[in-house]
């Protein structure tokens, strides 16, 4: 049996990184898998959320799942805390998975920042906890966007000591599903940065819930560069952009991979379509595919944001069909681990 997890964090400010790199994946992957879609309100409070937004931001999640096309008749869309086995296995994980391991987690270090003795210890643990949240469904393949390719490596680590351990082939080792031309999408206004939901610049990122005139304004003003936009000789064999080439000139090609994922094409046909032309040029077709492909999902989000009942009564139907899931999985775990449960 093939099964899908992956979930996203409900902290606001949901971004093109976020969409180009999982959720629309989430809805390619709908045909050939059981998907469970998680709103991860628990990873979410590693560090501090305002209770109120975190419900708002947790509606905001879950519209957008739907809004991107995920069908919750057929699949699961959920908020994690509502399923008490996330923090149970999450729990045991904290006992399976090393020090050494979580020290060398790069989102830890990136997110703690400097005054590390003052982040939370819940943001230390993270990785255990996502493993816990694929491994409580028996989740055999997890479609992410590249930053979370080592939370993913510690997940598999983490199955195969648990089997180790207790002896046991209970927990299977679940792939990543990386794909797509922007499985890394960089800030709009530093190309070295990644985009992400927490940067204090509002343009340096394109919200899922952006409206044009402002998709059009934050285009504008990304950065770019004079140099015109050059041919295939970027590529390598595979069509995979050089190294040398994206460190030389980040800005130009994550906008250019942004136009090449919007358009569903490769980043050759792109290179093609606009080899010698400058970034102003370039501008105006991006600008034009991002409020098309965008715009109707923004609505359809903000339409669902206001139905808050439909939208919480998908989370709660989501919510029992997930712990009807983990409940057996959780049994052999307690079984395997030695918890007496008369
Ligand atoms: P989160 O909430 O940071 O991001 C949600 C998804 O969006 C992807 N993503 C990006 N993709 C391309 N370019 C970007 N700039 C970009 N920024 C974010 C992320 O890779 C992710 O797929 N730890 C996870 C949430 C999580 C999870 C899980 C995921 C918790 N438990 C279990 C999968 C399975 C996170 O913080 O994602």
């Amino acid at each position: 049996m093939k099964r899908i997890f992956s979930g996203v964090q409900p902290t606001g400010n949901l971004h093109l990184g976020n969409y180009l790199g999982a959720i629309r994946n989430f809805v390619r992957l709908q045909d050939d898998y059981e998907c469970i879609f998680c709103v991860v309100d628990m990873h979410a409070i590693t560090v501090w959320q305002d209770p109120k937004q975190l419900i708002d931001n947790t509606r905001e999640v879950a519209a957008s799942y739907l809004a991107a096309g995920v069908d919750p008749e057929k699949h699961i869309i959920f908020n994690q805390s509502q399923v008490s086995a996330h923090a149970e296995l999450g729990w045991i994980f904290n006992c399976v998975s090393r020090i050494g391991w979580l020290n060398r987690m790069t989102q830890f270090k990136d997110k703690a920042g400097k005054n590390r003795e003052k982040a939370s210890t819940g943001l230390y643990v993270y990785p255990n906890l996502m493993a816990a949240d694929i491994l409580a469904y028996k989740a055999t393949h997890v479609p992410v966007g590249e930053d979370q390719k080592q939370h993913l490596e510690l997940t598999r680590d983490i199955a195969i000591k648990f089997n180790n351990d207790f002896n046991v082939d209970l927990f299977p080792v679940p792939e990543p599903l990386i794909f797509g031309a922007a499985t890394r999408i960089m800030s709009l206004r530093d190309g070295s940065k990644k985009m992400s939901k927490s940067d204090p610049s509002d343009y340096s990122r394109i919200t899922m819930m952006d409206d044009a005139d402002t998709v059009a304004k934050k285009i504008k003003k990304a950065t770019s560069d004079p140099h015109l936009i050059p041919g295939a000789e970027v590529l390598d064999e595979n069509g995979k952009l050089l190294d040398d080439a994206r460190k030389e000139r980040p800005e130009a090609f994550n906008l250019l991979s942004i136009y090449a994922a919007l358009n569903d094409k490769e980043l050759v046909d792109v290179l093609g379509e606009f080899e010698g032309k400058g970034f102003a040029d370039f501008k105006k077709s991006l600008t034009e595919v991002a409020v098309t492909k965008l715009g109707p999902m923004g609505s359809e989000m903000k339409r669902l944001m206001d139905d808050k009942s439909y939208v919480d009564s998908v989370l709660k139907q989501g919510a029992d069909r997930a712990a009807k899931l983990a409940e057996p999985v959780m049994k052999e775990v307690f079984d395997a681990v030695g918890f007496l449960r008369p």
